[in-house]
């Protein structure tokens, strides 16, 4: 399975993404946001600070025709502010990110998840599968008012993109968490 089935979860699942507001929190090159923008999301914004990336995401939604779908923003996650004023009441905005591991820079998931919490309906995010890092969050979201309210298991495979990753091509054990506001 790669990034983009945490899009068909949340999609098929969850009847998360179609209609909505999608908001795509580190979005690299934009293939999560371009997989929402098929599966007839309202409006996609695709945020990300490394202006390599955005201009390839740029480029791949100008080839498919989506450009007036998505919304790529080059800047960083923490900049990112949206007000739900002049949005109407029905359009939800489901945030789906596949963050940076905390093991590889730690609390970049943590920035992420704040920012989150800030404006959407419903959150997707994609995290290490282990005991150390489910305990966080689920302590972490909890403590922000949240809550886990279904989780996923997959192998996601990790292509090697980063100077990081020492294999070619790398099966991780990873979790998709679907988050939502605790009830008042
Ligand atoms: C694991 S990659 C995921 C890329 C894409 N969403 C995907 O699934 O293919 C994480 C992305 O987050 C971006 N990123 C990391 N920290 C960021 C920050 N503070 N603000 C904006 N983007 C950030 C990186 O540049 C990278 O493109």
């Amino acid at each position: 399975m790669s990034a983009t089935d945490i899009i068909y979860f949340a999609g098929f699942e969850f009847n998360d993404i179609g209609n909505n507001l999608i908001i795509d929190l580190g979005s690299g090159t934009g293939r999560l946001s371009i997989a929402s923008a098929y599966l007839r999301a309202n409006q996609v914004i695709g945020i990300d600070f490394d202006w390599s990336a955005i201009k390839i995401f740029k480029q791949n939604i100008k080839d498919l025709g989506l450009n007036h779908l998505i919304n790529p923003i080059c800047t960083n996650v923490s900049n990112f502010e949206i007000s739900k004023k002049n949005l109407p009441d029905s359009l939800k905005i489901t945030t789906i990110m596949n963050p940076p591991f905390g093991v590889q820079k730690r609390t970049a998931d943590r920035a992420f998840l704040l920012k989150a919490f800030n404006f959407s309906d419903t959150i997707y995010t994609i995290h290490l599968r282990n005991e150390k890092v489910h305990d966080f969050l689920s302590k972490f979201i909890n403590k922000n008012g949240w809550k886990i309210n279904y989780t996923f298991p997959f192998n996601m495979k990790l292509e090697n993109t980063f100077p990081f990753h020492s294999q070619k091509k790398k099966d991780i054990n990873v979790k998709i968490y679907r988050i939502t506001k605790k009830e008042k």
